[in-house]
Formats: C-alpha cells, sequence, structure tokens
C-alpha cells in the first residue's frame, strides 16, 4: 500500500487538524495509508512518525493548534534538503508527502518536489497572504478574534474619553487589519501596503472628536512602519529569515498623543489570533483544502498547492504560491477609507 506523509509545519493556524482530518478520511477512502510526521520538518528529518487513521482523527475538527505538532525547523536551512529526509521516507514508506505550510514551508516543500519527490502543498496562514490562492484558511477566525477584541475596546474607549490602537498580525499585509477594521468600524486603519501620513490621521482623529464622538480606534498592522521621528527596537528574524513584528502600535500612540493630548492606549491582540477553535467558515474551507490535497496525492499530482479560486478549489503550481506575496488590493483599502475620522 502507498503510504501518504502529511506534516504541519511554520507558526500554527486555525483549521490545520481539520486539514489533517480531511486527508486522512480522503486518503483512506481511496484504500491509502497515511502517517503523521510530528513537529513539521524536524519530525521528518528526525524520523518522528504517527499512524493516522479515521480513529486517530476523531474529535479534532475544531480543535486549534495541530496535533502534529510544528516546528520552524526547515531540511535546507538545517539539512541537506531531501538527503535529510530520505532515512525517513524509505523506513516509513513514504511516496508522497502533503505539506501544510506558509511560504516559508512551501519553499521547502518546493525544494523537495524539485529533487523529486512527491509532493502536494496546502496554503495556511492566518495572515492571507499566499499567492495564487483568493484566501487562506485560518484567516477568518483571524478577523472574528480582532473584531471581538475591537467591539470590546471601542466601549473602554468610550468610557474613558480615549483614543486605543490595535495592532493585528498579518506580517507585511494588513489583510487582518482590514478585514477586521471594516467589521470593527475603526475610526482609521494603517497597513502596510499603503503609506500613511501620520499628520493625516492626527487631523482625522481631531476632526472626529470635535464633532462630538469621545473615542477613536485606530487599527494598525503589524509590519507598518514607524512615523517619522518613532523609533521602534531593531527586530529580530525567525528561522525563514522573516522580521519578528510586534510594538508598532506603540509608536502610533506615541505619535498621536503627542501632537493631539488626547489620552491614547495600545492593544496588541499578538497570538490570541493563531490560537482556539477555528470559526465555522474556516472549518469548512480547512475541511475541503484537506480532500483535495488527497485527491490530487492519489492521482498523482506533485509540485502542486491547492488553492481557491472562486468557489472551487484547484491544483496550481508550487512555484506560483512561493513567487510573490498577494496584498490588499486599492479597491479594498478605499471601502476601509470611507469611514475614517
Ligand atoms: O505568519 C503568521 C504570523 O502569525 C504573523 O502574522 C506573525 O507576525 C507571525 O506569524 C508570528 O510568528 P511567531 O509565532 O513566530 O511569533
Amino acid at each position: 500500500m502507498s503510504v501518504v506523509g502529511i506534516l504541519t509545519g511554520g507558526g500554527d493556524c486555525p483549521g490545520l487538524n481539520a486539514v489533517i482530518r480531511g486527508v486522512v478520511c480522503r486518503a483512506e477512502e481511496h484504500g491509502f495509508e497515511v502517517v503523521g510526521i510530528r513537529d513539521g520538518w524536524q519530525g521528518l528529518i528526525q524520523n518522528r512518525i504517527t499512524p493516522l487513521d479515521r480513529d486517530a482523527v476523531r474529535g479534532i475538527l475544531a480543535r486549534g493548534g495541530t496535533i502534529l505538532g510544528t516546528s520552524r525547523m526547515d531540511p535546507y536551512v538545517h539539512g541537506d534538503g531531501l538527503a535529510s529526509c530520505q532515512a525517513t521516507l524509505d523506513s516509513n514508506g513514504i511516496e508522497r508527502l502533503i505539506v501544510v505550510g506558509g511560504d516559508g514551508t512551501l519553499k521547502s516543500a518546493l525544494g523537495l518536489a524539485n529533487e523529486g519527490l512527491a509532493v502536494v502543498g496546502v496554503p495556511k496562514t492566518i495572515d492571507n497572504d499566499i499567492a495564487g490562492t483568493d484566501i487562506t484558511f485560518g484567516f477568518q477566525t483571524a478577523v472574528q478574534v480582532a473584531t471581538d477584541a475591537i467591539d470590546r475596546l471601542v466601549t473602554t474607549a468610550e468610557a474613558h474619553n480615549r483614543v486605543i490602537v490595535v495592532e493585528v498580525m498579518g506580517r507585511t499585509r494588513g489583510w487582518i487589519a482590514t478585514h477586521a477594521g471594516i467589521a470593527g468600524g475603526a475610526d482609521y486603519i494603517l497597513v502596510p501596503e499603503y503609506d500613511y501620513n501620520i499628520d493625516e490621521v492626527v487631523a482625522s482623529l481631531r476632526a472626529r472628536h470635535r464633532g462630538g464622538h469621545r473615542y477613536s480606534i485606530v487599527v494598525v498592522g503589524e509590519g507598518i512602519a514607524a512615523p517619522e521621528g518613532y523609533v521602534g527596537e531593531a527586530t529580530k528574524t525567525d528561522t525563514y529569515g522573516f522580521e519578528r513584528l510586534g510594538g508598532v502600535a506603540y509608536q502610533v500612540a506615541a505619535a498621536i498623543e503627542d501632537r493631539t493630548n488626547f489620552e491614547t492606549r495600545v492593544s496588541i491582540l499578538g497570538h490570541i489570533q493563531r490560537g482556539g477553535t477555528p470559526v465555522a467558515a474556516d472549518r469548512v474551507l480547512a475541511t475541503r483544502l484537506g480532500v483535495a490535497a488527497a485527491d490530487f496525492t492519489v492521482e498523482g499530482m506533485t509540485s502542486v498547492m491547492t488553492a481557491v479560486q472562486g468557489t472551487r478549489i484547484v491544483p496550481i503550481p508550487l512555484e506560483v504560491a512561493c513567487s510573490d506575496v498577494r496584498g490588499v488590493p486599492e479597491d479594498l483599502y478605499e471601502t476601509a477609507r470611507t469611514f475614517f475620522g
């Protein structure tokens, strides 16, 4: 029997377990055996394998995190690519791999596919920024968490006559900021894709407060540049060389308070956006992606990624997914801008 290995790599994301469940149940239906690879690439390099069947994935659909664990280890950063994984593949009879990950993990998956391993990728990130797919699972959960937080911050901001700067995740793209900002009725939204002028932000908040509003909510994506003259801490990088972000809201808040004297507070939502149970839409999307990944795998496809295009899930070349990062389109940001101030 042909064995399919599945791993989850990079940061976790609500819906990972739904993908695993979808892969296992569909592959089993096709008569394939599935094994789980623990802790991402680390398990493939260090032979940490666990059998997976319908029983093993019972009850995990709504659970956050990943039953397989994840890590930032990488076969090309911490090993020699396919050569570092070969012993594990051979000893477990793994002929095909399903890799659930973000851009860093998918780049390594593409590397292994180029070395001859049969690999199907499933895009994963709350950031919603992977090229070639209209949406990634986990994003809608992150947006819901951020929106709920904004709703709560509105009432305390209003009670105290304050400005609150809410920082959300998303790395270099402002999908979560834009969607949660629109859904939460934010008074200004700053995203990395579009430059901003802090004096315009301040003018807009001043006008709003002059107009009788007692509070303002400013949503910022963690990847925006700090206002001129306000320097943040030097950033560190993670295993993939990505900047570790977080904290720019403090500089934005300082710039607003300095210019307006409005009492200003900061709320950085952080990993709460990634933890916990996926919303229903993410459970459905992740399940569909898992089932499609199993289908593409048993059909013998390789070097492809499951992508959402309109209402369909289609295979696209992994190369396309790895070639770019998808940003917030102008028309969407324009919609958000309508409600500034
Ligand atoms: O890419 C997903 C993400 O949650 C980003 O939005 C965030 O900047 C980053 O991961 C945080 O990574 P870590 O879990 O390594 O702190």
